[in-house]
């Protein structure tokens, strides 16, 4: 019998994990196949005890979910992941556990070490303080990267460095607003943009223009709805390395199929998959 995996999450028409894991799955030859539930932030505990009774592989969880996750008492989270205070990753134990993890800081420092960006030392501006930015800028001062947390709300961006702060990781943060981002980008070797500017309908926005971005930065934008966002082009016009948010969500969703599954993924073919998804 087929084993099913899954995606909850409220809105949930538009994902494309569904495409992603079983075009891995397919190549893969496993008998499986993974499939999007909408669910309500109040039905979540009934729908993954649910789940688990009914012998899934594992499931991913996506907005407004994440957090909720960690609020239900029968999800036992990992460190990282209730630092975070959000889980996008269900992994079913062999005894009846079920346990949380979050995959997605993990996906954006694959996407980065793409470019051959060197985490460890680096210097690292990044755009916005919600759930993404969270979740990123924990797994980038963990891996000992200087941030400096811009946002909008300011306080919102020193709250976050503050809850990084406390959790003593090897990385330094701090929390600003917008103002003074050039002078900010020529100390910086990496931007990274997790608001929502740029993203579908609103595409003529970004963070930065040309000229406050410099050759010598790594651009990576984690909006990938348009594929080459506004940022990106100001970024490709300025001689910047740039670095797509596909890559991004194919990680974070390789790392999650390592984990229900422990073997390695077809991550080219997930790529594939993903950008043609986007461009249909
Ligand atoms: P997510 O959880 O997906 O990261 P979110 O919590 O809605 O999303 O966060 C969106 C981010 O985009 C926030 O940092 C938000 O800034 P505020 O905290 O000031 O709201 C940022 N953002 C949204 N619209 C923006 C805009 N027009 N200009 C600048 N930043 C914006």
């Amino acid at each position: 019998m087929k084993q099913v995996f899954g995606v909850f999450g409220d809105p949930i028409g538009h994902s494309l994990s569904p495409a992603m894991h079983n075009a891995a799955f397919s190549a893969l030859g496993m008998d499986c196949i993974y499939h999007a539930f909408r669910v309500k932030p109040e039905k979540l505990g009934r729908a993954i005890l649910g789940a688990e009774a009914m012998g899934f592989g594992g499931l991913n969880l996506t907005v407004p979910l994440k957090e909720a996750a960690l609020k239900l008492g029968c999800i036992k989270p990992d460190p990282l992941a209730e630092r975070i205070g959000a889980v996008n990753t269900i992994v079913f134990g062999e005894t009846g556990e079920i346990r949380g993890y979050n995959t997605d800081g993990l996906g954006a420092k694959q996407a980065l070490q793409d470019v051959a960006v060197e985490i460890k030392g680096s210097k690292i501006v990044l755009a916005g303080a919600g759930g993404a930015a969270r979740a990123i800028a924990f797994q980038l001062a963990a891996d000992g990267a200087e941030i400096i947390i811009i946002n909008r709300t300011e306080e919102r961006a020193i709250e976050l460095a503050k809850d990084i702060s406390a959790a003593a990781l090897p990385g330094k943060v701090e929390g600003k607003g917008l103002s003074g981002l050039k002078d900010l980008l020529e100390n910086a070797s990496v931007l990274i943009n997790t608001t929502t500017l740029g993203m579908h309908p609103n595409t003529d926005t970004a963070i930065a223009t040309a000229e406050e971005l410099h050759p010598g930065l790594t651009v990576f934008d984690i909006v990938y709805n348009p594929l080459e966002t506004r940022l990106l082009r100001e970024a490709k016009a300025s001689g910047a390395k740039t670095v797509s948010g596909v890559l991004m969500l194919v990680y974070q969703g390789a790392e999650a199929f390592r984990l229900w599954t422990g073997i390695e993924p077809p991550v080219e073919l997930m790529k594939k998959t993903v950008l043609e998804a986007l461009q249909a």
